[in-house]
Order: structure tokens, then sequence, then C-alpha cells
């Protein structure tokens, strides 16, 4: 086994969420059962999308640890959102209803790690809603970039 590849394959691996072309980096964490499936639909109808957002499908909204979000932070994200099913529709009951109150602590608790809030946003996204999906990821990609040119 030759080290040389290693080595290589392990700083692609942390370069990858540095900035490609100056363009801001969106994480973004979208739970299976709508959200992921609303993006897809977006896709599907050919809605223009920014390109800059890496996807990390995950089964809930409730699965996202607040480390999650704060590790792509320290990788390089510009911006991360996380979005899950609407409140009462969660497949799994209450997911995004103890998300929902993660998050909002962690708004709370990024200013104390040097990190804008502005900088990450959650929504409720459902899979019909392709639309919808398009409207917050390109608002949020233009807020991230407003955000970098001051
Ligand atoms: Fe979508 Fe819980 S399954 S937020």
């Amino acid at each position: 086994m030759n080290m040389t590849n290693k080595t290589d394959k392990t700083e692609k691996i942390q370069e990858s969420p540095g900035k490609r072309n100056g363009e801001v980096n969106i994480v973004a964490f979208l739970c299976n059962w709508c959200s992921y499936a609303g993006a897809d639909a977006a896709g599907t109808a050919r809605l223009r999308q920014p390109e800059n957002i890496r996807i990390i499908r995950v089964p809930c909204s409730g699965r996202v640890n607040p480390l999650f979000i704060i590790k792509a932070f320290n990788l390089g994200a510009d911006g991360v959102l996380v979005s899950g099913c609407h409140p009462n529709d969660c497949h799994y009951g209450e997911g995004n209803l103890y998300a929902r109150r993660r998050f909002e602590f962690l708004k709370k608790f990024l200013p104390f790690m040097g990190i804008d809030s502005n900088r990450f946003s959650y929504q409720w996204i459902s899979a019909s809603e392709g639309q919808k999906w398009q409207n917050v990821v390109i608002n949020f990609v233009k807020r991230i970039e407003n955000r970098e040119g001051k």
C-alpha cells in the first residue's frame, strides 16, 4: 500500500468543505422523509438551485446533534441549514420538536463560540414542497453571500 495515496486522500477530505472558486459553502442536513424528498422533487421539477450546497441525508431532523453543526462550521462551512418535516408530521412522532428545542438553544450558544448565529438556519419542508426548498436555499445562500461580502 502506498502511503502517499493515503495522505492525499486525507487532505482531500479536509479540503472538501473549503471554498470552491470563491463560492460560499453550505452544508444542509435534510430529513429523509420530508425535506430530502422535497429537495429531490425540486430537482425532478428542474427548479434551479445553487450548486454550493452539500446535502447530508439524516433519518430525522431530531438525529442532528448540534455538535454536527458546530463540526461543519469548524471544517469550513460558511452556513449550515437543517430541514425536517413540519411539526406534527415527523415520521418518528416528535423528533422535529426535540430538534427545534435544541436548535433554538444552539442559536443562542453560537455567538459564544464566535459564530454568527445568522450562519445557521432550520426549516420545515415537506416532500411536496419542492418550490419552497428552492426558495429556502436560494435565500439562505444569498444571506450567507451577503454576509461574506461584508
Ligand atoms: Fe422528518 Fe422527523 S422524520 S423530521
